[in-house]
């Protein structure tokens, strides 16, 4: 199992970016919220590029975000391997997944927890991930909705009929007890539980 680590609880990314190099974290979730998708607000690109650089780890980046057009040329500047944006939004997602293709990274739909997992179906062909979300996009620290368990069953099956090799992953209140519900993922996206454990390196072991 794959463990993405999300910084979006920590009250100080530097040190806890430094402290996640020294672990075996796969890499590194970017939450970036726009205040319109999700109430909250992350701070500008102008302020957070110059924050990954604490990081040698490869970057997954969540867009949480109305427009993803206007931020996916910014997170295809660093270390990224994935970004990732929201189904529910306005913008036309084929656009934005071969934008996102055209700078060789591997793109992304994420779904909120209400949001059928069959509309994803036009989209299968397009993509190399797909973010099941355990909880409502906007903050850390949330509990596990428990239907999400047979959300990311559906999707698994969903992939294999079409017989595709497109990963899933989880995000939101996975911690070693609600992990269990998540088998059928290939990427687990933990925030809280990393960053508010005494030694990261062991609350990574313990999802894996
Ligand atoms: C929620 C974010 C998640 C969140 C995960 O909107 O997309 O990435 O930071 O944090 P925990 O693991 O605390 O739910
Ligand atoms: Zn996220």
């Amino acid at each position: 199992m794959k463990i993405s680590a999300s910084f979006l609880s920590s009250s100080n990314i530097p040190i806890d970016l430094k402290k996640l190099n020294e672990t075996d974290v796969d890499y590194i979730h970017v939450d970036v919220m726009d205040g319109k998708f999700v109430p909250n607000k992350t701070m500008p690109f102008s302020e957070m590029k110059n924050i990954y650089k604490y990081t040698n780890k490869r970057l997954d980046v969540h867009l949480m975000v109305e427009n993803p057009k206007k931020y996916i040329p910014l997170y295809a500047e660093l270390n990224t391997e994935f970004i990732t944006f929201h189904m529910e939004v306005m913008d036309d997602i084929e656009e934005n997944l071969e934008l996102i293709k055209s700078y060789g990274i591997k793109c992304g739909l994420a779904i909120k927890p209400n949001t059928p997992v069959k509309s994803l179906v036009p989209y299968l062909p397009l993509l190399d991930l797909i973010l099941v979300m355990g909880v409502e996009p906007g903050k850390g620290g949330q509990s596990f909705i428990l239907e999400t368990e047979d959300k990311i069953k559906e999707t698994k099956s969903l992939i294999n009929s079409y017989h595709l090799g497109i990963l899933i992953s989880v995000d939101g209140g996975i911690d070693q007890a609600t992990k269990n519900y998540c088998q059928e993922c290939d990427i687990l996206t933990s925030g809280s539980y990393i960053i508010d454990g005494k030694s990261f390196q062991e609350q990574i072991d313990g999802l894996r």
